[in-house]
């Protein structure tokens, strides 16, 4: 008699969750590679994490994902982090080594290769408009550093946390300028005609309305080729990309990051190469 393969449990963990389009993505990826694996989502509060974490361990769980608001509280319950977890200070994907969980994170390289996928990645020496300072900036900011980018501007409503933000990666990437600014934008202090791509990592554009902050932006002054990315995806026409659309700019959504995130995941826990275009597949048609 042959023995059959256990099947393997993956999932995502967050608070709330029944939002998350992981499940829709990833359960279609493991039924393309025939896998028998099942990818679940588990709404689970931060009081909690080490009740999952014991769980998981008891079926032998082969990983999960981490997403809003577990992506820094779920390190200290980990018993290792990939350096670039570490450097990020934030994880989203987590993987069992025998009776051990490892943190890895996914985003930085996933909102990098989207852009690349879509050859919207800013050219070395780029000047680019970041707007938010919170945990998904961090992501963002690794990616631009590692495209060689030249100056960010960063501007956050809570200025000192782009000024810490500022700071930090200073010190990491001594080759690129920061420059943390207000949300007010008679302190917008940035030469537009050299900007190459405005980035918003806030979570404004989430319900589709907050206008005003982009109806304020310099459009006019900006150079025709610049880009537009906006890390909402739902969405998927955010206010922020509507408006730059419509003054003839390419745009880029964050629903590419999601995509390159979740198939970088997919191949730390199966180590062979994630089938994006099923992936890609399944979360056009969950927004529909
Ligand atoms: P995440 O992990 O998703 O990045 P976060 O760390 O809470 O979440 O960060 C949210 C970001 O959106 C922050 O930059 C936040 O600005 P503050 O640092 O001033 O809080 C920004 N943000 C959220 N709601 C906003 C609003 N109504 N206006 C302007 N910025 C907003």
């Amino acid at each position: 008699m042959t023995r059959q393969k256990p099947i393997q449990i993956l999932g995502v963990i967050g608070d709330p969750i029944h939002h998350s389009l992981s499940p829709a993505m990833q359960n279609r990826a493991l039924h393309t590679k025939h896998l028998s694996a099942a990818y679940i989502p588990f709404h689970v509060q931060e009081k909690q994490l080490p009740d999952f974490l014991k769980w998981a361990l008891s079926q032998k769980m082969t990983g999960f994902n981490v997403t809003i608001p577990h992506k820094e509280t779920i390190i200290p319950f980990l018993d290792r982090l990939t350096p670039m977890a570490k450097k990020i200070g934030a994880v989203n994907t987590v993987i069992r080594r025998g009776s051990r969980w490892i943190g890895h994170n996914t985003d930085a390289d996933g909102y990098r290769l989207s852009l690349i996928e879509e050859k919207k990645a800013p050219p070395p020496g780029a000047h680019i408009v970041v707007f938010g300072a919170g945990g998904a900036t961090r992501a963002i900011l690794h990616a631009l550093a590692d495209l060689k980018v030249g100056h960010i501007w960063i501007i956050n409503r809570t200025v000192e946390k782009a000024q810490k933000l500022a700071k930090e990666f200073l010190r990491q990437n001594p080759k690129v300028k920061y420059t943390a600014l207000p949300w007010e934008k008679e302190a917008w202090e940035f030469p537009p005609e050299t900007i190459q791509m405005v980035i918003n990592t806030t979570s404004l554009g989430l319900k589709g309305k907050d206008k005003k902050i982009w109806k304020a932006f310099p459009w006019k002054k900006l150079p025709p080729k610049a880009i537009v990315s906006d890390l909402v995806y739902r969405p998927q026409w955010t206010p922020l990309l509507m408006i730059a659309k419509h003054a003839g700019f390419r745009t880029h959504s964050g629903l590419g990051m999601l995509l390159h995130q979740g198939a970088l995941a997919f191949e730390v826990w199966f180590r062979q190469k994630a089938p994006l275009k099923a992936m890609k597949r399944a979360l056009i048609e969950s927004l529909k």
